[in-house]
């Protein structure tokens, strides 16, 4: 098991501050809307790669007439300490340590795994290939930390390229090297998603049939499709550094990057029907969405060389039937990491029995009830 003991916050959103013990079990968080739920998981979301489950910016998460800073402070349960904290002064940077020593995100990673479903991922199916492409993302960093700043390199050196694309007038070895970069940054980024798609397929297989629909995966893309066919690094980044070079002219006149990893698609299919996602019920999508998240922990936990992973799902429960919602808190037992749910009343946790702790929420406060 892998799971926090203690939470403490200080000047993080609506919560000045907070001591939150626990004790291992998993953790269930009930309370009016607006009291601060979310605001909790998605602090938890700061002790993994990336900007957490809200996208926020690191100022945004500073609670309102704070003095500036906030803190996300965690015990695990071989009680190492974690935190990562913005610090005043040291601008837009977060600030890392394990057990009071300054440490990096990818120490921290190595202590820690955490994946998230939250409502505003409802749409991804039927939203556009990007909605799907970060959920996809989302999942790889959660496998693979440096994926996130594989993804940063590419962006900044395509950003160079469309710069130059718009001018009209091309020098080709400047070209030549800025699509080096790009097909570089962009050929590991394939092979993490293509590894990561395979690993989620292995975990959808291994989940119980049932309650959450299984997904037949696919990705569109060429360079995600070379890396699913086993091809290394070095032929993926000439197949892109190719495609970059014989696009040149087309994309002059686009005045921007129309092929390669930025435009990849996650192809999602609700295998009881046999029918794309897009087109499946929003209940039969929901479901389909929850099974997805358990393949994706599932995936976390049969990789051996890490922890198991926390389960962050917001708001997931409210829309469950009874039946249903007994179904996921069966399928926790078996995460080998700690959930933690939200939801406005307490009875939703009920089929947790004493699987779970229960933790009331309010108005930037909270504490555990049993
Ligand atoms: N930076 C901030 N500083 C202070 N308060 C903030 C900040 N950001 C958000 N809040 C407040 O946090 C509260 C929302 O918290 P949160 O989203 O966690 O609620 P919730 O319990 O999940 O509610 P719901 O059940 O509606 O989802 C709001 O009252 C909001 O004004
Ligand atoms: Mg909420």
């Amino acid at each position: 098991m892998t799971a926090l003991t203690r939470l403490s916050l200080t000047d993080f959103r609506n919560y000045a501050s907070l001591a939150l013990p626990l004790d291992g079990r998993h953790v269930c968080l009930f309370g009016a809307n607006g009291a601060g739920k979310t605001n909790l998981l998605e602090a938890v979301s700061q002790l993994g790669p990336g900007r957490g489950l809200r996208s926020a910016t690191l100022p945004e998460m500073m609670r309102k007439d704070a003095p500036g800073g906030w803190t996300v402070a965690a015990t695990l349960d071989n009680d190492q300490k974690i935190g990562v904290a913005l610090e005043t002064g040291s601008g837009a940077k977060r600030n890392v340590r394990i057990d009071g020593a300054s440490a990096t995100a990818s120490d921290l990673a190595d202590l820690i795994r955490i994946v998230w479903l939250t409502p505003s991922m409802d749409g991804v199916f039927r939203g556009g290939a990007s909605d799907r492409r970060r959920f996809l993302d989302r999942q790889v960093m959660a496998h693979v930390p440096s994926h996130g700043r594989a993804a940063s390199r590419y962006e900044q050196a395509m950003r160079e390229r469309n710069a130059l694309l718009e001018r009209g007038h091309v020098d080709p070895a400047w070209a030549d090297a800025i699509e080096a970069r790009m097909a570089e940054a962009g050929a590991e980024m394939a092979i993490n998603r293509a590894h990561v798609l395979e690993a989620l397929q292995v975990a959808i297989e291994l989940r119980p049939d049932g309650h959450f629909p299984k997904a037949d995966l696919a990705l569109e893309g060429e360079a995600e499709q070379a890396a699913l066919q086993g091809d290394d690094f070095k032929s993926i980044f000439e197949t892109l550094a190719e495609t970059f070079r014989t696009t040149r002219r087309r994309d002059i006149a686009a005045g921007r990057t129309i092929d390669g990893p930025h435009r990849s698609d996650l192809v999602v299919i609700h295998r009881p029907t046999g029918a794309p996602a897009r087109d499946a019920s929003t209940g039969q999508q929901k479901a389909l969405l929850i099974g997805l998240i358990l393949a994706s922990a599932g995936a976390l936990r049969a990789d051996g060389d890490g922890p198991a992973p926390l389960l962050l799902l917001d708001e997931a429960a409210a829309h469950l039937d009874p039946d249903r919602r007994a179904a996921l808190y069966e399928e926790l037992g078996a995460l080998g990491g700690q959930a933690w749910l939200t939801g406005t009343e307490r009875f939703l946790f009920e089929a947790f029995g004493d699987r779970a702790q229960r933790v009331r929420v309010d108005d930037g406060a909270a504490r555990v009830e049993d």
